[in-house]
């Protein structure tokens, strides 16, 4: 055979291929393992069969079931009774302000967790309170009278004081659902709120003491620091961050990050604010996309005038 180039280059890529999809997608499993979104639908937990009532609700959540002992609820004038390393020394972590739990939790989600945080949570391997490891949030046990009207009273309550779902903004989301556990430092957040541009570095230091001391109770109770999630939009997939949020036990077995309940709307803003942080020229570079398409198209037109009257004068 005189020219020997094309086998040699089909045999290379045949051998290529083999390699790639023998290989490949072996190696994609099992670096990462592929978890089916459940569609934020929380199927293993039970539909809320009663009509709630607002007014009964608000009762309760401020008076039997004691939620205002822990928690704050600032569009009802409850603020916090500590500062929130202060709380997080007292229960591990700041109980989060219940304003707009009603749109940013899933409604089973939200009764199952009043009658049984640990399991809503999808930490009962941590709390077992059989053997004594009571979960810091308190179980509601009723109030007297019908269990499951008393939980979705408390349900419509959180509902009706809840901004519109398109009133909640990407940040409420995360400041809502991860911001006790997670800092962002680069939208400055921290576990106890936006840290603020301080005149007096005696006031800036102070404030990062408190992060410090929240920081160690947290990781005393999770076991490690949650980490910052500034960047990590970028070091895994959109489809590992809503699988995790879904059910961290899917992508993490045994973890101690709790399943926190979001709807899939509060999930996607969630996920929002997570590109606004880590990736922030996005916009940027989806704009720069657009007009390099169109000043190719109107380079193509130019190009296409001119070749037509140099060939013109040719002929
Ligand atoms: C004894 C204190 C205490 C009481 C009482 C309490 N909570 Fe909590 N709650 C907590 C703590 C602590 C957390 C955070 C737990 C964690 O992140 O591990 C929490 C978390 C929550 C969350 C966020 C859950 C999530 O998925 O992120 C909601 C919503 C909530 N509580 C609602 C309520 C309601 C409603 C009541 C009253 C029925 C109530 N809590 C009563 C301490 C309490
Ligand atoms: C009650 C505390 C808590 C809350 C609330 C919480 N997390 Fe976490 N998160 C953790 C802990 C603890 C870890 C470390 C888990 C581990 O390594 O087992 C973690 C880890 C992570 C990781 C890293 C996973 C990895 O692959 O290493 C991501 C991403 C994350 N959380 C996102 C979120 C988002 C988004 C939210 C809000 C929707 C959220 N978390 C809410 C405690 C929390």
């Amino acid at each position: 055979m005189k020219n020997k180039e094309p086998l040699i280059i089909a045999v290379v890529v045949f051998f290529s291929l083999v390699t790639y999809y023998l290989v490949e997608p072996y190696a994609h499993h099992v670096m990462h393992k592929h978890v089916e979104s459940e569609g934020f639908a929380y199927a293993d937990l039970p539909a809320i069969t009663k009509t709630g009532n607002a007014a009964n609700g608000k009762e309760l959540v401020h008076g039997a079931a004691a939620c205002t002992g822990c928690h704050s609820i600032e569009v009802d004038g409850i603020s916090a009774s500590m500062e929130p390393q202060m709380a997080a020394a007292a229960y591990g972590v700041n109980p989060p302000d219940l304003s707009n739990a009603g749109v940013v939790y899933n409604d089973k989600f939200l009764a199952d967790l009043i009658k049984n945080p640990a399991h809503a949570l999808k930490v009962e391997h941590k709390f077992d309170a059989n053997k004594g490891q009571m979960h810091p949030m308190v179980p509601f046990y009723g109030a007297g009278g019908d269990m499951e009207q008393e939980v979705a009273d408390m349900v419509t309550y959180l509902q009706s004081i809840a901004v519109s779902k398109d009133e909640l903004t990407p940040k409420m989301a995360f400041e809502n659902a991860c911001g006790r556990c997670h800092a962002m430092s680069y939208e400055k957040w921290t576990q106890i709120g936006t840290k603020p541009s301080f005149k007096h570095k005696k006031d800036s230091l102070e404030f990062d003491i408190n992060v410090l001391d929240y920081e160690d109770s947290i990781k005393a109770y999770m076991g490690k620091l949650p980490p910052d999630l500034s960047m990590y939009i970028r070091s895994r997939s959109e489809s590992y961050i809503s699988t995790l949020i879904e059910n961290p036990q899917n992508q993490l077995a045994g973890t101690a990050m709790p399943r926190v309940g979001v709807t899939a709307e509060t999930a996607g803003k969630v996920i929002e604010y997570m590109k606004d942080a880590g990736d922030t020229k996005r916009h940027e570079r989806e704009a720069v996309g657009q007009n390099v398409m169109i000043y190719i198209v109107i380079f193509a037109i130019f190009a296409f005038l001119w070749k037509k009257q140099v060939w013109r004068d040719l002929h």
